[in-house]
């Protein structure tokens, strides 16, 4: 998590870092701070949010980096902020990740002199104890021993240099005519450029008056390609809408064309992969999990193949069950959620081969990935992940038809299913669901229940509910409920019922009454209205499809409840987009 930015170059500066860091806040917003150099260097830090700040006060300078932070080691204090400075004051760094060794390396820094509880700080302290070797020399010692995925970035009074390193967190270069940006992600720089060169693990970046790449436990120099990307600066921004989040649940009119609009040899090829197999996990973390668990059921349904979902963080208990004949499915939003990465990890350990499916073209597991689908979303920058989410099992979708040799019939689906998904979304649907959070807002609890592969999307409801209403939402299997979640019903406890129009409609029906029975307010998301809704929500039929459709009003209400509780959408608390640290 956290992100970091670095500029140098000949405009001012620190615009620039604020700028960016604005838009990298979605990463972590507990505090946040500014070093400028020019003859010397000046910090300036905050804590919370960074708002609407428009001006630091920081002198103008041509070099400066910049950080916000989701806290990890060390409490939420000013102190505690980036960017970090050696005793002299002479070296400033800002860093993304996790230092595993800090205390042991902490113990050699004896006669240095902390000022906070973090873990980075041992970074410039680090490579003031060896800056006699030179601060290029001196950084790459300093890389070579930190443990843990981490990404930094070094500016100092020792030189013009502007120096960052990648040991597992994201980092890219950007390129402008004569300036130069770093940054975890792209969009901090898009207003400016959308030249990039990616920098791989155990990779540092020099820009002296232009940038010389290395690895740096070789020594050796490394020549990039300069990559152009394809995402419009319009795509990263709000435009007419209050929120990001609002912004991207609209844009799924249009992105589940984006997410099957794929080479479709290659779609047949990976569905034959998944055949073929001897086991296939399909893996990824909270709402990417959760897809990758309807995946499991759409799997069942469409193609008659058994597959097997677990979450990231647990896939290290599968190791006993993995051979070179096992297939890994990572799903990704940003390619870069450590949980995932080290599942990817420990079956690449045993030979296992990895496809993933990711929105970010570059990230971490788009490299450790034998073969990436990209989504094709745009950027997502409310931390709720929504139509990724969409995207990610229009694809699951798309491959459990070509597992099951109707790959035709399944992107007509999805062509259909995106084009009823555009007549959904209007004022007057988010009127209707929006008029559902008047009237449940201030509820304390609140229940989803779904069947087949619209079980783990009432998970999903759940998680979305949760993360951004701060309301206590769970989500259940329909049938599951009798044996203890019923016990939690109280007269008008609203629940909210996923009906598919299929062979699962009857059962889930039969729940939905067992919950009317005991009080509930139940809400029917569903193609047909039935006596049991107290408040009905109409989804196109989109027959397999269905988990697709059901969780956009949810992900709607969501969003009403946030407001209505007077909570941000897009930067709930305690969260951050891209988890990087386990
Ligand atoms: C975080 C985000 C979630 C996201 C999950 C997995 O927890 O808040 O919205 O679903 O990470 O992220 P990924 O980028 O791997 O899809």
């Amino acid at each position: 998590m956290c992100g970091i930015i670095a500029y140098k170059g000949n405009k001012n500066s620190t615009n620039i870092i604020l700028n960016g860091l604005k838009i990298l806040e979605y990463r972590g917003y507990d505090s946040w701070g500014v070093a400028s150099k020019n003859d010397k260097i000046h910090i300036f830090k905050e804590i919370g949010k960074i708002g609407e700040i428009n001006k630091i006060n920081l002198p103008n300078a041509k070099i400066a980096i910049g950080h916000t932070r989701w806290a990890t080691t060390g409490s939420i204090t000013k102190e505690n902020a980036h960017p970090h400075l050696s005793c002299d004051n002479k070296i400033a760094v800002v860093h993304n990740g996790i230092i595993e060794n800090y205390e042991e390396l902490k113990k050699n820094l004896k006669n240095h002199r902390f000022v906070s509880e973090t873990d980075t700080e041992i970074i410039p302290h680090l490579i003031e104890e060896n800056i006699n070797l030179g601060l290029f020399e001196a950084v790459k010692k300093v890389a070579n021993l930190l443990e843990g995925r981490s990404a930094f970035i070094v500016i100092s009074e020792y030189s013009d240099d502007l120096i960052a390193v990648r040991k597992g967190a994201p980092l890219i270069l950007g390129i402008s005519n004569d300036e130069y940006f770093i940054a975890s992600d792209i969009p901090a720089f898009l207003d400016y450029t959308k030249n990039v060169n990616y920098l791989d693990d155990n990779e540092m970046v020099v820009i002296k008056d232009n940038p010389t790449f290395f690895n740096f436990e070789t020594g050796d120099e490394i020549k990039k390609r300069i990559i152009t990307i394809e995402w419009d600066k319009e795509q990263a921004r709000k435009g007419r809408y209050d929120h990001y989040l609002i912004k991207e649940i609209m844009e799924q009119k249009e992105t589940i064309n984006r997410a099957i609009n794929q080479d479709e040899s290659e779609i047949q090829k990976i569905a034959n992969e998944i055949n073929n197999a001897f086991g296939t996990f399909f893996v990824g973390c909270g709402t990417a999990g959760k897809v990758c668990h309807a995946g499991e059921y759409l799997y069942s349904k469409i193609a008659k193949k058994h597959i097997n979902f677990v979450v990231a963080s647990e896939f290290s208990n599968y190791k006993h069950f993995l051979t070179d004949k096992t297939l890994m499915i990572a799903v990704s939003q940003s390619g870069e959620t450590a949980d995932t990465i080290e599942a990817i990890e420990t079956a690449k350990k045993q030979n296992v081969k990895v496809i993933s499916l990711i929105n970010v073209k570059g990230s971490s597991i788009n490299q450790k990935s034998d073969y990436s689908l990209l989504i094709n979303a745009g950027p997502e920058k409310a931390v709720a992940s929504t139509k990724a989410a969409t995207s990610q099992l229009a694809l699951l979708l798309l491959l459990a038809y070509a597992s099951a040799n109707r790959l035709k019939e399944g992107k007509l689906l999805l062509i259909e299913t995106a084009g009823m998904i555009n007549d959904m979304l209007n004022l007057r649907y988010e009127e209707h669901i929006k008029r559902l959070a008047e009237r449940i807002y201030e509820n304390e609890h609140l229940y989803i229940i779904g069947k087949a592969a619209n079980y783990p999307m009432a998970l999903e409801c759940a998680i979305k509910i949760q993360e951004i209403s701060y309301m206590h939402a769970e989500g259940f299997a329909a049938g599951e409920l009798k044996h203890g979640p019923i016990a939690l019903i109280e007269k008008s406890t609203p629940c909210i019922i996923l009906v598919a129009n299929d062979e699962t409609k009857k059962d889930v029906l039969v729940n939905a009454q067992e919950l009317k029975t005991r009080g509930a307010y139940t809400i029917g998301i569903s193609p047909e209205y039935n006596k049991i809704f107290d408040y009905w929500i109409k989804v196109p039929d989109a027959g397999d499809a269905s988990p697709i459709v059901n969780i956009i009003p949810i992900q709607i209400l969501s969003y009403h409840l946030a407001l209505l509780r007077k909570h941000d959408p897009d930067l709930p608390r305690n969260l951050a987009k891209s988890v990087t640290v386990k």
